[in-house]
Order: C-alpha cells, then sequence, then structure tokens
C-alpha cells in the first residue's frame, strides 16, 4: 500500500469524516481549520461535531492525524491535499466559494512540492476547471493537478457512507492524478468512476437533487392521497418494488432540510439560469418542499384556529435523526410562527437541544421565554393540547399510545409517520399524519 502525506482543509462533516477515513486508510493526515478553539478540542480527542463511529476512529488513528490552524506548516511535505470547506449558498441562491478559493490559494503560497489538489466542496459544475486556470496562471514553483472528488456522506451514517462508499467519483483526465487518487482509496476497496471534472461536479449535484425531486413527488403523491383516501407508505412500497423506481427515498413526510437538498437545488437552479435555462423540475422540488414545510401547522387549524395561549410539545428538532444539524429543518421554519401565535412550547430532542437553542437568537420578534427544554417524550407532552412529531428518533417511534395520555387534548399531528394509524385512533388518539 502506498501512504501519502495529506492535508484536509476544513474540518466539519465532509473534512474531518474524510480525514478520519483517509487515517484509517492508513496515511497521515493533517486537519486544517482556521478555528483555532476547534482546533484545540480535536486536539483533545473531541471530534466537535456528532457522528456514530467518529470519535473511535479518532481515538484509533490518532498516530496518523494531526491537528491545525497554522496555514503555513499545514501544507509542508503535503503530497496532496483536500478541499473540504464549505460553499453556502448566497442571497440569489448561488454557491458561494471564497473559502474553496482562499483555500486553494493557501495551497499555492504554503506547498514545497508537486501536489495532487484534490475538491470535495460541493461546487458548480466548471469550477475545478477554472481553478486549475487560476493555478495555472499564478506563479507556483510547483505543479498543482486539481482533481474533483465530491461526497455522498449522509449525515449520521457519514463514516459508515465514506468507509462503504457506493462509488468514489474522480474527475480528472490525468494519468498521473488518476493512479495517485485510485492508490490513496485502494485501502477501501470501493468501485472508483473516473470522469472529467465538469462530469464529476455534475454526478454531485445531479444526484442530490434527483433525491430530493423524489421526496418532493411522494411528498406530493402523499397530500393526494389524503384526499383520495390512499395510504402512502403502501402507495410507495408498491411503488418501490419496481427496480427502476428503487424503495429508498420514498418516504413521505414534513419535507427535506439539511444542509444539502436545499443549497444543492438552488444552486443548480442558479447555475442553470446563469445559462439561460429554467430547471423547471428543480423548481417545482423547491417550491413543494416549502409549502410541505408548513404542512402540520396547516393541519392544526382544523383543531384551533390559532395556538395562542396553548401548550404546544414539540418532539424532535433536528432535519433528521442521527444528527445533532438543524440547518433548513422543518422546526427552524415552524416553531417560529408557533411562538409568534402566542403558544408556550415545550420541546424534545435527543441531541439537536444545543443548536437549537443558538438558532433561538437568530429568531426575531419570539419571545423564546415561552419554550421549555425537556428531558424525556413524555414529559414534553404533559398538560399538551396539540403534539408536533418532526424527526423520526428512534425514542419517538418506540412510545406507545398510553405515552399520549398526560396530554389535554390528545392532538398528535405527526410529520414523520411515526405511528400506526389504527393504533393510535383506537386509544381516542386523535391522530394525523403525512400521506395516511
Ligand atoms: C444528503 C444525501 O443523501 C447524501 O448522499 C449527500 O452526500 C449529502 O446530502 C451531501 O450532499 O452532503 P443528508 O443531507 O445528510 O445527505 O441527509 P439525507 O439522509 O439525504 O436527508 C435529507 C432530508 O431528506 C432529511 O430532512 C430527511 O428527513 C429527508 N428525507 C429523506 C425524506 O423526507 N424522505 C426520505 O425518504 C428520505
Amino acid at each position: 500500500m502506498s501512504q501519502y502525506n495529506i492535508t484536509v482543509v476544513g474540518t466539519s462533516y465532509v473534512g474531518l469524516v474524510t480525514a478520519v477515513a483517509l487515517a484509517e486508510c492508513g496515511h497521515i493526515v493533517t486537519c486544517l481549520d482556521v478555528d483555532e478553539n476547534k482546533i484545540q478540542r480535536l486536539k483533545s480527542g473531541d471530534p466537535v461535531i456528532y457522528e456514530e463511529g467518529l470519535k473511535d476512529l479518532m481515538v484509533k488513528n490518532k498516530d496518523r492525524l494531526i491537528y491545525t490552524d497554522d496555514v503555513k506548516s499545514a501544507y509542508k511535505g503535503a503530497d496532496v491535499t483536500f478541499i473540504c470547506v464549505g460553499t453556502p449558498s448566497r442571497e440569489d441562491g448561488s454557491a458561494n466559494l471564497d473559502y474553496v478559493f482562499k483555500a486553494a490559494e493557501d495551497v499555492i503560497n504554503n506547498i514545497d512540492r508537486d501536489v495532487i489538489m484534490v475538491v470535495k466542496s460541493t461546487v458548480p459544475i466548471g469550477t475545478n476547471d477554472k481553478l486549475q486556470k487560476h493555478i495555472d496562471e499564478s506563479n507556483c514553483d510547483f505543479d498543482i493537478e486539481v482533481v474533483s472528488n465530491p461526497e455522498f456522506l449522509s449525515q449520521g451514517t457519514a463514516v459508515k457512507n465514506m468507509l462503504n462508499a457506493d462509488r468514489i467519483v474522480i474527475g480528472t483526465e490525468s494519468d498521473n492524478a488518476k493512479r495517485i487518487m485510485a492508490e490513496i482509496y485502494e485501502p477501501m476497496g470501493r468501485p472508483i468512476v473516473f470522469t472529467n471534472r465538469c462530469s464529476s461536479e455534475m454526478i454531485k449535484y445531479a444526484s442530490n437533487d434527483f433525491l430530493a425531486l423524489k421526496i418532493s413527488y411522494i411528498n406530493e403523491i402523499a397530500n393526494l392521497c389524503e384526499l383520495l383516501g390512499a395510504d402512502v407508505k403502501d402507495v410507495a412500497a408498491g411503488m418501490g418494488m419496481d427496480p427502476r423506481i428503487g424503495n429508498k427515498f420514498l418516504n413521505a413526510g414534513i419535507g427535506y432540510g439539511g444542509s444539502c437538498f436545499p443549497k444543492d437545488t438552488k444552486a443548480l437552479y442558479s447555475l442553470a439560469a446563469d445559462h439561460g435555462y429554467d430547471l423547471k423540475l428543480v423548481k417545482a422540488t423547491m417550491e413543494v418542499n416549502e409549502l410541505q414545510k408548513m404542512r402540520l401547522l396547516e393541519k392544526s387549524r382544523q383543531y384551533y384556529d390559532s395556538l395562542e395561549g396553548l401548550n404546544v410539545a414539540v418532539l424532535g428538532l433536528t432535519f433528521k435523526p442521527g444528527t445533532d444539524d438543524l440547518r433548513d429543518a422543518p422546526s427552524i421554519v415552524n416553531i417560529p410562527e408557533m411562538l409568534k401565535e402566542g403558544a408556550n412550547i415545550k420541546v424534545w430532542d435527543p441531541i439537536g437541544v444545543g443548536n437549537f437553542l443558538k438558532n433561538l437568537d437568530m429568531i426575531d420578534e419570539c419571545d423564546t421565554d415561552m419554550i421549555t427544554v425537556c428531558d424525556t417524550p413524555i414529559g414534553t407532552l404533559d398538560n399538551a393540547d396539540i403534539c408536533f412529531i418532526f424527526t423520526e428518533w428512534d425514542e419517538i417511534k418506540r412510545m406507545e399510545p398510553e405515552d399520549f395520555a398526560g396530554m389535554n387534548n390528545m392532538i398528535v399531528l405527526d410529520g414523520r409517520n411515526c405511528f400506526d394509524v389504527k393504533k393510535m385512533r383506537s386509544a381516542n388518539i386523535i391522530y394525523s399524519s403525512i400521506g395516511r
């Protein structure tokens, strides 16, 4: 096996998981981040983010992992650099590439040998070619070959996804870069797709936008099922048995969130628009999702005209289970609306509360004193007039109808189809979910 010296810049989900996985493959990995506090925590063995299995792998590979905030020393001796910095949405939906170009500049200015510059950050199609051109025009003393290598990690299962990747996509037409990339990933033994840089970048966006589209599609079918007396779970199961459709990502719910689908749909739409093309399906995907996020609040109107003065229980805050991430989570748009109406809100989430409280600061015109954080789902339901479920945590799915008995009014609006409809209704719970 060939061992490489690799520098990974950016230590959030993608960067840290990539770094740890590369160390697990036997490479020596330097993790660089501008956030000094984060680096201190990483040095002490704290992964900062919650991701199953990450901490164990950090400990296991500690002799091959170096953490630093010093740009100058981080690139000394590096054969390969991985850029894993954020590409947040700008106001107009396009991806902000400032961090990527800043990281590339640091590589140009600090390397001491020829390097392969791998871009893992999700960047619009054409960015890697632009980056190569920019580098070729700079006065760097060394050769830098830019390679696109998008990530396909899902939060909550990122370590597993990385080590057992369905495919590793490598965008480069250079034989030297192909060889080095294949050697880096060889210990993982996963299938590799070689393509040019633009196609590699497109694989990432087209995959994420297709998954988002699949979710919006099943959500619309679910809304229609409610009107026509069909059950979307049965419908999805029946559809999914056709291998051309597949049974994954057909769970209807209160919309997709997270740091990827919302951002990547906006970015591809905006990129297409810049090239004079109206990407209609992606636009519809985004519109359906925005409406879907408010679906439970809309349903609550069947029972109460307003939530003013009511005790509202919220179970689950994160955009999906297994992560503490709240970016674009349905809870983030629903809870401010509830607060504006004057509800008294109790919330429960096993790991998302810390980030939720940070988010509260960003909620304007809301009286956050009206929010109480609870330790258990059952405690959250005490005296509640209505319950909203935003995330399908196992602790919620394991609940029995009698666990809702402490509510004033047993009205349960479930955005993630956690329970059996008949079982809930036979316990006299007014239970409404998505598409059933
Ligand atoms: C997503 C993709 O699944 C990854 O392949 C990709 O690498 C990643 O984005 C990325 O670009 O970095 P992630 O955002 O972590 O991963 O989460 P998902 O598991 O895909 O879930 C996204 C949202 O879709 C969640 O809010 C989830 O509740 C929702 N969802 C998912 C549904 O509503 N229904 C489904 O059937 C599946």
